[in-house]
């Protein structure tokens, strides 16, 4: 059996839809109830609901063979996986957002706010600019409005948020996009069932396997 951790939400339906259209369907997983977990001995694949910063720590741990997670949070949390592919979903990309108005003008140290702490170090830290991180866990946008700190370091996916709170994109960083992942050992140990797997995915969708 292949234990697959999906991210909750929009994201984790479109992905489930694609693992059903390649044959591992799990008809429990329709059902509208508060279950996490649904398996189906039939197709030999056993599904459960993380949250989606979570994903990668169930992969990276065993707890699930495979997972699908965004580029966003593999950079973020660097977690010790396979990555197997780019579904070629959930595109957005990351980027540097303020008041479009705002000049970085280099002699003050630059607030940057954002959920993403690691990528927004590292990013500034490779342009040597001395940065103060605020960390904030949503609505991000809300810091720069209030003063809280210049800049953002957030995802930009429609630009509606950004747009809606008079915020521009000032810098992209990189582009992003849904990942399967694999657990290193189980995909040693189940290499054929994996491979399989992740072969009828790829066919399937736009992304490319690696
Ligand atoms: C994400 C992100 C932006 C928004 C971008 O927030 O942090 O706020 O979506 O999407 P858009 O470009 O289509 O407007 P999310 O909805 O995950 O909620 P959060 O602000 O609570 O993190």
């Amino acid at each position: 059996m292949i234990h697959i951790a999906l991210p909750k939400g929009r994201l984790g339906e479109k992905a489930y839809a694609l693992f059903e259209q390649a044959g591992y369907v799990c008809p429990s997983i329709r059902e509208e109830n508060r279950k996490l977990i649904f398996e189906n001995q039939e197709t030999q694949v056993r599904y459960f609901w993380a949250k989606p910063t979570d994903v990668p720590v169930y992969v990276e741990r065993g707890a699930a063979d495979i997972g699908i997670a965004g580029k966003d949070i593999l950079l973020e949390y660097a977690p010790d996986v396979y990555e197997l592919g780019d579904l070629g979903m959930g595109r957005c990309r990351m980027c540097v957002a303020g008041p479009s108005a705002f000049r970085d003008s280099q002699d003050s140290t630059l607030r940057v706010a954002t959920k993403f702490p690691n990528i927004t170090k590292n990013y500034y830290a490779a342009k040597s600019r001395q940065i103060d991180v605020i960390e904030l866990h949503g609505s991000i946008e809300l810091a720069p409005i209030v003063g809280l700190s210049d800049v953002i370091v957030d995802i930009v996916e429609t630009g509606s948020t950004l747009r809606e709170n008079d915020l521009s994109v000032l810098e992209t960083i990189v582009p992003i996009s849904a990942r399967f992942i694999a657990n290193r050992a189980a995909y040693k140990f189940k290499y054929n069932e994996i491979r399989k797997m992740s072969e009828a995915i790829f066919a399937l969708c736009k992304g490319d396997a690696t």
